[in-house]
């Protein structure tokens, strides 16, 4: 049976719908049966395109974050997903969120982590003088782009990149990286131990 993927999103979309497009071609054993944002965004209307249940939570209608997260949770619970995918998803999510799909949420990070963590990996990255970045897929826990790390893949800087172009790049790589990191945790194969995650041989 094919697993059920919750994906939240900020942005435009172009992970999900890679996702999405992933599963449909039989890559990935799963379906996207839900999109989730914070904000309106390109995404949702993509999904909406794609048959896709999409629904906007928008954070600045609650009282909290604590509120918002727990809204947020139990819209996604609805679903009864096998993995929560945070395809870029600019919200930080309470603890009351993770609790709820323990080793189940992954998120997508444009940088290579450690390096690189927060809302502008890209950019830091270039700053930063680095000469390779890439993007990482790792598992959710309380700490922002901190849990076990699942796949990552290298992307070199060019001497005339501009964040834009760096950025394409990586979510090209993206594109193929989050697809793979999903059919590995639908097909039961990634474990966790401590801070490390363990991948079983096809
Ligand atoms: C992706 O590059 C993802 O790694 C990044 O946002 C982009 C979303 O693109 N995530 C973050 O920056 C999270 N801190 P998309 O909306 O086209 O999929």
């Amino acid at each position: 049976m094919a697993g059920r993927i919750v994906v939240l999103i900020s942005g435009s979309g172009s992970n999900m719908a890679a996702l999405a497009e992933a599963c449909r071609r039989g890559d990935v054993p799963g379906e996207v049966v839900a999109v989730f944002a914070d904000r309106a965004c390109e995404g949702i209307s993509r999904a909406e395109g794609l048959g896709i249940d999409a629904h906007v939570l928008v954070f600045k209608d609650y009282a909290s974050r604590e509120d918002w997260s727990e809204a947020l949770r139990d819209q996604v619970l609805k679903y009864e997903p096998d993995l929560v995918v945070s395809a870029g998803f600019m919200r930080i999510v309470s603890p009351v969120f993770v609790d709820a799909f323990p080793n189940r949420i992954i998120n997508l990070h444009p940088a290579l982590l450690p390096s690189f963590a927060g809302p502008h990996g890209v950019r830091d990255a270039l700053e930063h003088g680095a000469k390779v970045t890439g993007t990482t897929v790792h598992i959710v826990d309380y700490e922002v782009d901190h849990g076990p790390i699942l796949l990552q893949a290298a992307v070199p800087i060019e001497k005339d990149d501009d964040e834009a172009s760096l950025h394409e790049r990586i979510k090209e790589r993206e594109h193929r990286l989050l697809p793979l990191a999903c059919r590995l945790m639908l097909e039961g194969r990634v474990r966790v131990e401590g801070h490390k995650t363990l991948i079983e041989e096809a």
